[in-house]
C-alpha cells in the first residue's frame, strides 16, 4: 500500500513549503547578537538579508547593558531617542514584520547608537505578493521553536539579489504545496473505493 508513507511525505512537503514561503527568523547580528562591542556593521548585516512580511526579527542581548528602541528615520540618523515609537527590553525580543517599509531600531543606552548599535530593517514592496493571510495569529510566537536551522541558511536559499522583474518571488512553496495536494488527492480517490471488484 504505502499510502501512509506517501501521506507523510506530502505532509512534510507542505510543512517545508509553508516554512519557506511564510516565515523566517532573522537574529540581528547573527551569532554576535545585538551589542555595541566589536564594531558590528548592522548595515552590512541587514543588506545581506531579504526581509519579508511575516518574518521575525529577533534581538538577543544582555538586558543589563542594552535595549531596543524603534525610532523614526530622522532620529535614527541622529541617534536621538527623544520620541521613541516602541521600546523592547527583555533581552530576547521577537518582532514580527507586519508590513513593508523601513523599520529603524537602535540601542537607547547613551553612546551605543553612536558606535553603530543601530539597524535599518528594510522590507521591500515586492514581498506584498506573498504576504500571509491577515489576522492570522499563528505567527505570533515563532520563537517558540527552540533550535531551528540557522536563519542564514534559509536566507541564502532563494538567491542573493532579487530583481524587481520577478513578480512572485516566493511562489515556489505554494506550487509545491498544490502539487502535493494533487498527488495525494489523486491517489486517495483511486484507493478509497471499497466497492471495487476484487
Ligand atoms: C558597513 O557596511 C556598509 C555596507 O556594506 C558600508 O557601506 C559601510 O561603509 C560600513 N560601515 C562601516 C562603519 O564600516
Ligand atoms: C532630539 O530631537 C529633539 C526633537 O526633535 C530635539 O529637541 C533635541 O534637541 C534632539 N536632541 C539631540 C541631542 O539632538
Ligand atoms: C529567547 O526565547 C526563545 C523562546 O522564545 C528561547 O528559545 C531562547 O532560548 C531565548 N534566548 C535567550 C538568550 O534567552
Ligand atoms: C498513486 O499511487 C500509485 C502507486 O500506488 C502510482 O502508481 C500512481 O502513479 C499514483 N497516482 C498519482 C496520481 O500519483
Amino acid at each position: 500500500m504505502g499510502f501512509a508513507q506517501r501521506a507523510m511525505c506530502v505532509f512534510l512537503l507542505v510543512v517545508t513549503a509553508l516554512d519557506i514561503s511564510l516565515a523566517a527568523v532573522y537574529k540581528v547580528g547573527d551569532s554576535k547578537g545585538w551589542t555595541s562591542i566589536g564594531q558590528i556593521n548592522y548595515t552590512a548585516w541587514a543588506a545581506s538579508k531579504t526581509f519579508r512580511v511575516g518574518d521575525t526579527i529577533l534581538f538577543e542581548y544582555n538586558k543589563q547593558f542594552h535595549n531596543v528602541m524603534q525610532v523614526t528615520h530622522l532620529e535614527f540618523q541622529a541617534c536621538n531617542v527623544s520620541s521613541v515609537i516602541n521600546t523592547f527590553s527583555t533581552g530576547n525580543d521577537s518582532i514580527v514584520i507586519k508590513r513593508t517599509g523601513h523599520f529603524y531600531y537602535l540601542c537607547g543606552i547613551p553612546g551605543h547608537c553612536l558606535v553603530g548599535q543601530k539597524v535599518d530593517i528594510r522590507v521591500p514592496k515586492s514581498s506584498e505578493a506573498t504576504a500571509p493571510s491577515p489576522s492570522g495569529s499563528s505567527t505570533a510566537s515563532p520563537a517558540g521553536s527552540p533550535s531551528l536551522s540557522p536563519p542564514g541558511a534559509i536566507a541564502g536559499a532563494p538567491g542573493p539579489s532579487v530583481k524587481s522583474s520577478a513578480p512572485y518571488p516566493s511562489s515556489k512553496g505554494l506550487v509545491a504545496l498544490l502539487l502535493s495536494l494533487v498527488v495525494v488527492l489523486g491517489n486517495e480517490t483511486t484507493q478509497d473505493d471499497p466497492d471495487g471488484l476484487d
